[in-house]
């Protein structure tokens, strides 16, 4: 796309004033691409946003894969500017509360075509045939083809828009939308307008959009000239549907069911002559109240400094991604674009919603948007843990918040607006919330092992981070040994769990689908391994054995006896097991791209095979704790090495689908890492580029970004382990910066000769390893004290793929089986 072209002109300028070293990068927003994966389903958000920011303001399209808003394929159109999006999601259209939209030419008031399917336009098309939008960290601007320019920025709960309408517009007109979200779900609708300030208050009620919740949204609009004084509207109203109907100001009490298409309409006076008609739109937002989005915008863009807002919130994305630095010499742009653009990604959700909890009073920080913690406890909060710890615990915090006080999942979907719980003080932890709602679990309960990973890493500060261990364990407990009434909708099946340990298919138990039960049993053994290593910490020994006993509670449903059909090699399988200890069967294809039957594996009563969103080969790899283990299940560390090259070979890795990440990564505990590095490297080239269609499937919440960044980082995390396996980075050197220990951790590649384009070849393989000059003890990860401390990691580098961990006894990373971790 033409942004891309821009920045690499921009490129060959800096590096051809800077031919050795690149030095650090100040400005790493202006890397940044957030078009990465904005159609082909990626369902990236390219709009404004600030790093965890509520508002997140965007671009909204008719397209049927717009579940972030945008699309960026131009033939589309754009329907509205709206204020609240998520990132990377699936399930239904999530958010795209209050649209804003401006008409440049309506013949009259009365005539604007204020409805979705007919107020819409196409944007403006470049000649390569992208659309005219461009969208750096906190900003997004696009042309529209009738004429309108706009521009969009955001503080933590505030949008700001700039409407910069056609030259020679006489009667500028701006509406507000108060009721279509993204699916159209909107019910009890009220909204007032002010028809001398032109404030718009309202709200509406609203489907979240994975799950059977409903939430409250409210907004609060106000309007400036930019350079003049705009003036009192000539003209407003309401309008429903098609329909503006000037001089209302009320739509209060009207209308009671789903209602998808009401708000208001202005006309302003033109600008004075010699000045453009540019209008600022300043919308707060909040869940508690339409009073409290006026009161959020008022503090926080009191002046309408457009300007203003968009260079401190880029401020605020430069100092957050500055903390990681990259030596970019002898590196292609575009890796450096993939990597500063992965770190960005994994800063949009989960979000901050602080003051705006409907739902319970309370002092702790509220996050929202886990969407889902199936998808990104396995990497994103490993690589949040290196650079990131406060928010980190801030979200933990919130988490725990949540355990304390949402114990009731049948009243929520009740609740509005001055409803509060009260009167339950023990619950569960959430695991896919979106927009102030439970919604459905994938996996697990996968809360447990992200607090496993900040209490691991963060055990020592957690009194200075404001994080009670007390209340962190007793969340953990809650979620491991308490059966919620929906779990579906957050805990566990515990009762099954605790009886059989493993989650037996035939058991119909209410309070949830009995689907899955393979995967949740897997996930569930990593859950209580991350509760283990949090026992341990605690001094909490005989809870320490007893979770990292049902930590083994994986190989429950390994069935030795099955195998690929066709390929007797590839033997022993997880399977799904029955109440009396004998297992059902589910073609170990299944849910591959050899699936006989193409059955589903997703979230739906159809999927009854015990599996979730990937096939019984690939959940065959996945126990990270104990993966000693499984190789001696496997048939030894040979024929472990050669089942990872058939699922590999034979198309079973699916990197769409979190389950295969750790895969390319599992050669090290076979002491072959330099394979690692090829697999690793060959999925880098082969799935994630940066274009707009470069993520292979969602982002999830930043899941995949977290990924391309560890990739990039030459590593791969272990949650709630003190471990991080190593690889190569794909840069000479990579710097890590911990606000809170003010250390700094550089890996270094000597003998770095560039990215080979395949992945597959090249000097590129770990050799050895020394930390502050001294031979360390693996070549295959590394110790979170490496990290602590501030350390220079060197690696030597090779073209010999043949590397080993090394020679000692702690050179392979460690496993439960095998005496644990330390
Ligand atoms: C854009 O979408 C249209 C309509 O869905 C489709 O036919 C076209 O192939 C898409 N273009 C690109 C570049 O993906
Ligand atoms: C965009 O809108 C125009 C007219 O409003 C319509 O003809 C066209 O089909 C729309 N594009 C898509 C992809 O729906
Ligand atoms: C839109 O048009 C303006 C000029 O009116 C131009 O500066 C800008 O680059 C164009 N594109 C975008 C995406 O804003
Ligand atoms: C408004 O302007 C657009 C773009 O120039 C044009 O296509 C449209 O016909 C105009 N509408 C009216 C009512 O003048
Ligand atoms: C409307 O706004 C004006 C100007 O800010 C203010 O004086 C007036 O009290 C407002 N009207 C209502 C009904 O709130
Ligand atoms: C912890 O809480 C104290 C007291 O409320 C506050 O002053 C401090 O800023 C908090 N620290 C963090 C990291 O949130
Ligand atoms: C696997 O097959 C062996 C030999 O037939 C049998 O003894 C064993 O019980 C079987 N195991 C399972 C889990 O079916
Ligand atoms: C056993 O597996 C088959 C195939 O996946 C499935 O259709 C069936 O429902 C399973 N049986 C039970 C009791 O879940
Ligand atoms: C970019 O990534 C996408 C998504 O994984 C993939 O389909 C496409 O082939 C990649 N393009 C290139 C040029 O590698
Ligand atoms: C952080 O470390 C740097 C040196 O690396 C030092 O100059 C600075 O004073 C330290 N800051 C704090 C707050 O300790
Ligand atoms: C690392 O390997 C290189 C090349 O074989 C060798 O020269 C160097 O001494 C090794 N360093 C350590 C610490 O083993
Ligand atoms: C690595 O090992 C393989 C098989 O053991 C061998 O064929 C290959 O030549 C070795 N590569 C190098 C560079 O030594």
């Amino acid at each position: 796309m033409k942004k891309i072209f821009l920045l690499s002109v921009l490129s060959g300028w800096l590096s051809s004033v800077q031919p050795q070293s690149s030095g650090p990068i100040t400005d790493p927003a202006s890397l940044v691409l957030p078009f990465i994966g904005t159609t082909n389903g990626g369902h990236v958000f390219p709009g404004a946003t600030l790093p965890h920011g509520m508002a997140k303001v965007g671009m909204d399209t008719d397209s049927p894969g717009n579940q972030a808003g945008y699309d960026a394929n131009s033939t589309f159109n754009a329907t509205g500017f709206s204020q609240l999006h998520d990132t990377g999601t699936g399930g239904a259209i999530s958010l795209s509360n209050f649209k804003l939209w401006a008409f440049p030419n309506c013949t009259a008031f009365e005539h604007c075509p204020t409805s979705i399917e007919t107020r819409k336009v196409l944007r403006n098309v470049l000649p390569d045939g992208t659309p005219d939008d461009f969208a750096s960290p906190g900003y997004f601007s696009s042309n529209l083809s009738n004429g309108m320019r706009v521009e969009l920025t955001a503080t933590r709960r505030t949008a700001i828009h700039r409407y910069t309408f056609p030259a020679h517009t006489t009667e500028p007109r701006l509406l507000v939308d108060i009721t279509n979200d993204g699916p159209r779900t909107s019910t009890f609708p009220v909204m007032t307008l002010n028809s001398t300030s032109a404030r718009v208050m309202g709200g509406a009620q609203f489907a979240a959009s994975f799950g059977p919740g409903r939430y409250t949204a409210y907004t609060c609009a106000d309007f400036a000239g930019e350079g003049y004084e705009l003036g009192q509207p000539t003209e407003f109203g309401t309008w429903l549907g098609n329909s503006p109907v000037k001089g209302q100001t009320d739509l209060n009490q009207q209308y009671f069911g789903f209602i998808d298409e009401l708000g208001a309409l202005f006309t302003f006076p033109p600008a004075p002559s010699g000045k453009g008609n540019v209008i600022l739109a300043r919308v707060g937002v909040s869940f508690i109240s339409s009073e409290q989005a006026c009161a959020n915008a008022e503090e926080e863009i009191p002046d309408f400094g457009f300007d203003r807002v968009h260079s401190e919130n880029r401020a605020t994305w430069n100092e957050l991604l500055s903390r990681v630095q990259v030596d970019t010499t002898n590196v292609d742009k575009e890796t450096v674009q993939l990597f500063y653009s992965a770190m960005y990604r994994l800063h949009i959700s989960p979000a901050d919603y602080t003051g705006e909890n409907p739902k319970w009073i309370s002092s702790e920080p509220y996050y929202d948007s886990y969407y889902c913690n199936w998808d990104t406890y396995r990497a994103l909060y490993s690589l949040m843990a290196l650079h990131d710890p406060t928010t980190f615990s801030r979200i933990v915090r919130g988490m725990i918040d949540i355990q304390r006080h949402e114990g009731d999942t049948f009243q929520y979907s009740t609740l509005s607006e001055g409803t509060y719980l009260t009167g339950f003080n023990v619950g569960w932890l959430p695991e896919c919330r979106g927009a102030t709602a439970m919604q459905f679990i994938q996996g697990g309960s996968n809360a447990d092992p992200i607090l496993g990973e900040f209490f691991v890493k963060y055990s020592d500060h957690a009194a200075a981070l404001n994080v009670s261990a007390e209340d962190l364990y007793t969340a953990l407990l809650a979620d491991a040994e308490m059966q919620p009434p929906n779990w579906n909708l957050q805990g566990r099946q515990a009762n099954a769990w605790k009886e059989f340990n493993y989650i037996p298919q035939d058991m119909f138990d209410a309070g949830g689908a009995n689907t899955k039960q393979v995967s949740r049993t897997l996930e569930h053994a990593f859950g209580d391994f991350a509760i283990s290593q949090v026992a341990k910490i605690l001094g909490k020994a005989d809870d320490a054995a007893k979770y990292a006993k049902r930590a083994e509670n994986s190989f429950n449903l390994w069935n030795p006896n099955v195998s690929v059909p066709g390929t007797p090699s590839v033997a022993g399988m997880m399977q799904p097991r029955f109440k009396d200890g004998t297992f059902n069967f589910t073609d170990p294809r299944h849910c591959s791209i050899h699936d006989p039957e193409m059955a589903t594996c997703f979230l739906n009563a159809v999927n009854r095979d015990g599996f979730y969103e990937s096939s019984p080969i690939v959940y065959s790899q996945y126990v990270p704790h104990d993966t000693a283990q499984l190789i001696k299940l496997q048939g030894g560390t040979e024929s472990f090495l050669s089942r990872l090259d058939f699922i590999f070979n034979q198309g079973y890795f699916d990197i769409s689908d979190e389950p295969s990440m750790q895969i390319p990564f599992m050669y090290h505990y076979a002491d072959a890492p330099g394979k690692s590095t090829q697999r690793a490297r060959k999925v880098m080239a082969e799935s994630f580029n940066t274009s707009v269609g470069g993520l292979p499937g969602n982002d999830d919440s930043g899941a995949m970004a977290a990924y391309t960044a560890f990739n990039l980082a030459g590593m791969y995390p272990l949650p709630a382990t003190r471990q991080y396996l190593l690889s190569s980075p794909f840069f000479p050197s990579i710097s890590i910066f911990n606000p809170l220990f003010n250390s700094t951790t550089t890996i270094k590649s000597n003998g770095f000769e560039g990215n080979p384009a395949d992945g597959i070849g090249g000097k590129v393989f770990v050799q050895n390893v020394t930390v502050n000059g001294k031979p360390y003890k693996s070549n295959c990860y590394l110790e979170w004290d490496v990290f602590v401390n501030g350390s220079l990691v060197e690696l030597t580098l090779t073209d010999d793929p043949n590397v080993t961990c090394g020679s000692g006894q702690e050179a392979l990373p460690p496993s439960l089986s095998t005496g644990g971790y330390s």
